[in-house]
């Protein structure tokens, strides 16, 4: 497809403005909280429907972060503007999800390999017929190298990227699970690391565990907002 810049959802009209590396994480609240906590030099680059996005320099390297909002359609549809329109090298996801396991406990850090999903969103895309798709092993490499190097336990794995959160059913979590291999639940990975597939781009995903689907375990949104640091420490280091 081709469309000039700027897209539909995105404002900015330079291109150069968007650093090759951007952090994503769900709550466009979370991006500004990155941006105002973490970066220097800070421009804002979009705030088409509220989805605000920031670029800035972290240790003196250049990086940037916007929201994807909640779920495959949206941040299908912010990737792939950042990727296709925007000259975007790799996105890193940086958002919560819930355990489905016993090892998992709040607060815990994952580094996302792969993510199962029942939605249709890769065959609606591109034909993709897989029910899993994966991130870019060398980028996941760097961040488990990173957070090894700032000390930051994290546990590398297959994740659960769901199209809902209120399951009438809550117990079908046990089956997916138990038959596929997914260590926890968020709902956007999987379309994330698609759209890197087919553009010949790099994306991954690290997730603090906000909830716990086993324990009955909840942080509080403020909690989420303020303590995630670890895992956005993680991300920022890869700043350019
Ligand atoms: N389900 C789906 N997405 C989530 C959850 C959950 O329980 N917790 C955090 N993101």
């Amino acid at each position: 497809m081709s469309m000039n810049i700027p897209t539909p959802h995105i404002e900015v009209k330079d291109k150069g403005v968007i650093a090759d590396t951007v952090l994503m994480p769900g709550d466009p609240l979370r991006a500004k909280f990155i941006a105002e906590k973490f970066l220097e030099n800070v421009e804002q680059f979009n705030s088409v429907r509220g989805m605000l996005g920031y670029t800035g320099t972290y240790k003196g390297r250049k990086i940037s972060v916007m929201g994807s909002g909640m779920g495959m359609p949206s941040i299908g549809i912010y990737s792939y503007e950042l990727y296709a329109f925007y000259d975007v090298k790799r996105i890193i996801r940086i958002g919560s999800c819930g355990a489905y396991t016993e090892d998992l406990d709040v607060y815990d850090v994952l580094l996302v390999d792969e993510a199962w999903s029942e939605s249709s969103y890769a065959k609606t895309q591109s034909g993709y017929t897989s029910d899993t798709t994966y991130a870019t092993p060398k980028l996941n490499d760097k961040l488990a190298n990173i957070a090894k190097v700032l000390d930051i336990p994290v546990k590398r794995g297959k994740i659960h990227s769901s199209d809902v959160f209120y399951r009438q059913d809550f117990n079908v979590y046990k089956n997916i699970r138990d038959q596929y291999g997914c260590m926890a639940v968020e709902m956007e990975s999987f379309a994330l690391f698609a759209n890197a597939s087919i553009l010949g781009k790099e994306a991954s995903c690290i997730l603090t565990v906000s909830d716990s689907l086993v324990k009955g375990d909840v942080t509080t949104s403020e909690e989420r907002q303020n303590s995630f640091v670890k895992m956005m420490e993680i991300a920022l280091e890869m700043a350019e």
